[in-house]
């Protein structure tokens, strides 16, 4: 299943999540999910894995062309021409001479002047063909409309924390409006399982497992499609093949409105990952490594 961003690039709404996944277990998971029948691979310049991404898509002897790849630049290579250079130096770890969608991974809120900057690079890199699409991750509406006074390319797709128990309709209100894709990053609520001893996790929840019952289907698997008839891009992590498998097998069946409203109304309106008003370069800036 595609999505056509808002300049008429195609991008499989299902692509493999690599953060947390250890540079020696990447070839792997990327290769596993080629198999699967994934086109589409979401790594960072900050998740120190680049290099074994463009390996497992090498290794998997599925034509670059059928992949898209996207990719983030990290906080730490804000700037013009740091972050054409971020470019750089993602394309050669990744092995490509051209990325599908690179985004920006932070807002900086505290030095927005570099986030724009930033994202003026993007641009430039867009022109020049040396990307397909260009995006941003997690910004707050607030964020979208500070870049959308400054720069002049729409984002394709803002990459927010996104699942039932937190739902962010403000972000994809904005989304919409600004004809931004929103993208779903920790699509089955993963995080609320490895961050904190949550109890309750969405892979538990009473009432994700109610609807999957009824469909014969995983809580995972309920996630997924349920951010899939919202309209969403998802991009769950596994580094196991049955559950990268499983992760794709949301195609035969279909969600009822009432299961849908029901998902949605697990939101708690508390995130799992960090305010994105807390990023700040002295908190989080580390410098990515030359190619
Ligand atoms: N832009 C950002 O700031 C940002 C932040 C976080 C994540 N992301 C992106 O979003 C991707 C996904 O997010 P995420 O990794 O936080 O969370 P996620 O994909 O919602 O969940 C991943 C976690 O769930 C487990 N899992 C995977 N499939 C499962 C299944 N079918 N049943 C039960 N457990 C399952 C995984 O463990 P195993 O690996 O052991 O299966 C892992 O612990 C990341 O990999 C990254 O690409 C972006």
């Amino acid at each position: 299943m595609n999505l056509t961003l808002n300049n008429g690039v195609t991008m499989p709404a299902i692509g493999l999540g690599v953060f947390q996944t250890p540079p020696e277990a990447t070839t792997e998971a990327v290769a596993a999910a080629l198999k699967t029948g994934y086109r589409h691979i979401d790594t960072a310049a900050a998740y120190g894995n680049e290099r074994e991404v463009g390996e497992g898509i090498r290794r998997s002897g599925v034509d670059r062309s059928e992949i898209f790849i996207e990719t983030k630049v990290w906080i730490s290579d804000y700037g013009y021409e740091e972050t054409l250079h971020a470019f750089e130096k993602s394309a050669a770890k990744l092995g490509v001479e051209q990325l599908d969608l690179f985004i920006l991974h932070q807002p900086l809120s505290t030095a927005f002047e570099k986030t724009i900057a930033a994202y003026t690079a993007l641009e430039k890199l867009l022109a020049d063909g040396s990307v397909r699409a260009i995006g941003v991750s997690n910004f707050m509406p607030k964020h979208l409309l500070k870049l959308r006074e400054q720069t002049t390319v729409v984002p394709a797709v803002n990459q927010v924390e996104l699942h039932p128990y937190f739902t962010q309709p403000e972000v994809q209100q904005a989304n919409a409006q600004m004809g931004i894709l929103t993208q779903a990053w920790s699509p089955i609520g993963g995080i609320t399982s490895y961050r904190g001893d949550n109890a309750r996790t969405t892979f538990n929840d009473p009432a994700i497992l109610a609807i999957a019952g009824e469909h014969g289907k995983s809580a995972a698997q309920v996630m997924l499609r349920w951010q899939l008839q919202l309209g969403h891009s998802v991009i769950p992590k596994s580094v196991r093949p049955e559950r990268i498998a499983e992760n794709f097998d949301v195609f035969d069946f279909e969600l009822t409105q009432a299961q849908m409203e029901a998902l949605a109304a697990l939101d708690t309106g508390v995130r799992g990952g960090p305010d994105p008003d807390a990023i700040t370069l002295e908190a989080f800036g580390r410098p990515i490594p030359e190619a």
